[in-house]
């Protein structure tokens, strides 16, 4: 029996800094979504992510049944998406005019850069489900990326070091 409990396992997790998204879908013509910073590059070739989605949410269920969703990544202006997309059980959409992308999905008008995925498979872990997605479309604008660390936003600054060559 394990003993790490919750608030520790997102206390030590909390230092891994990310950066932060809405994860969009749509279910009986119904837009959901949901703030998330679980997101992870898996494969390029072909290219696919993932999700950690709340095995409860009403987000996770519409992008599982539905079997597509986008993955609207945040500028650092858009705090307030990221807070709006968090509360639990709102109406995450009200007021906000509903844009969608080239697949009909429910999008984040404006945000930093957009992935627009089919579900590739999904899978139970824990309290969560892991949903993998193939990228169908995708773009970015220019900007800053907003940035979570240790449970607060927080801004991500270039440094202008040198690029990382990729070896692999
Ligand atoms: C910065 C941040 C990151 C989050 N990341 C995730 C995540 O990766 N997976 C998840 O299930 N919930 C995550 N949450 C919590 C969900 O956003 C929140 O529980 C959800 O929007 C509530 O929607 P619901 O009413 O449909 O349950 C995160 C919240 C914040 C503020």
């Amino acid at each position: 029996m394990t003993s790490v409990d919750p608030a520790t396992m997102r206390d030590v997790m909390g230092r891994f800094a990310t950066g932060v998204a809405v994860v969009t879908g749509e279910r009986h013509g119904v837009p959901h979504g949901m703030t998330v910073n679980s997101l992870t590059s898996v494969s390029l070739r072909p290219p696919l992510l993932l999700v950690c989605l709340s095995a409860g949410a009403r987000s996770t269920e519409a992008i599982t049944a539905g079997g597509r969703f986008a993955v609207n990544i945040l500028s650092a202006r858009q705090e307030h998406l990221a807070r709006r997309f968090a509360q639990r059980g709102a109406d995450h959409f009200a007021g906000l005019s509903v844009e969608r992308g080239r697949h009909g999905v429910p999008v984040i008008p404006d945000a930093f850069a957009r992935l627009e995925c089919d579900v590739d498979r999904h899978f139970v872990a824990g309290d969560h489900v892991v949903v993998i997605g193939e990228v169908r479309e995708l773009r970015a604008r220019e900007g800053e990326p907003l940035g979570f660390l240790r449970g607060k936003f927080s801004d991500i600054v270039d440094r202008g070091r040198e690029p990382v060559d990729w070896f692999f």
